[in-house]
């Protein structure tokens, strides 16, 4: 992964880029950075705020021979290779959320977005949007983002090289890919729960004007995450946005 470079200095978003290059048949490992975007996409329709030189904007290229119902499995995967990969380039203790924020103290210091191009139910292509706040300081932030967000630099209280890192989340993707390929999605799996910041931890999720409250208690097979409520039960959440409450 990432034989094929594009560098940009500035971009709408390299999620647009990629999905050009893709349709032009673009090789599964093509990689696009760009050093800053104008309008960054986060999930469900949200902005990604991109200054210029403080972060990793990248999309890559993927082209699995998967059927669209294993998508979120790929999600999980692509969470657990960042996550790793910025555990081992910085040595900060950093957590997944279900699906695939990457959270230090409960701050979110990176968001994944995965988006495939789909026909008859399978996937012709996929781009994984990653998106890492590496060098940003607290007065690089808007203020809506300070009590949210956190960036490598703040919590390793290093600046941190963001091409080492890149190298580090291609070498990491790409093994648990070709792992993903051989094996299933099994050992992922338990990878993404021991990096979990989720599990244990009381959780909720608004989805379709239902609520669910509990505690977090695993993954399901599929990647959905199992919820324990209060009255007892076993809910599994597969989409939208779930909060941590404690
Ligand atoms: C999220 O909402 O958490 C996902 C954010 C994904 C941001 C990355 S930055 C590189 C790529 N280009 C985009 O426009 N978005 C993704």
């Amino acid at each position: 992964f990432g034989s094929r470079l594009h560098i940009l200095e500035s971009t709408t978003s390299t999620q647009i880029e990629a999905i050009k290059l893709a349709e032009e048949g673009a090789e599964a490992g093509t990689l696009v950075i760009s050093d800053m975007q104008t309008s960054g996409r986060g999930r469900l329709g949200r902005s990604w705020f991109s200054p210029a030189g403080k972060g990793i904007w990248m999309s890559l290229v993927l082209r699995p021979e998967l059927p669209v119902r294993f998508m979120p499995q790929l999600t999980l995967l692509t969470g657990v290779a960042v996550c790793s990969a910025i555990r081992t380039v910085t040595g900060v203790e950093a957590g997944l959320k279900w699906p695939n924020d990457i959270l230090i103290g409960g701050r979110k210091v990176c968001g994944i977005l995965l988006e495939a191009a789909t026909e008859d139910n399978k996937v012709r292509y996929c781009i994984a949007g990653i998106g890492i706040d590496v060098n940003l300081s607290e007065q690089d932030y808007p203020e809506e983002l300070r009590s949210i967000a956190t960036s490598l630099r703040m919590e390793a209280g290093t600046s941190v090289s963001r091409s080492k890192l890149i190298g580090a989340v291609m070498n990491e993707l790409e093994a648990r890919y070709l792992q993903y390929e051989k094996e299933g999605f099994a050992p992922i799996l338990k990878e993404w729960e021991a990096l979990s910041a989720s599990i244990g931890k009381q959780v909720r999720s608004v989805a379709l004007n239902q609520v669910i409250e509990g505690t977090a208690i695993g993954l399901s097979d599929s990647g959905g995450l199992m919820v324990l409520t209060e009255e007892g039960m076993n809910s599994t959440i597969f989409s939208g946005e779930v909060e941590i409450i404690q």
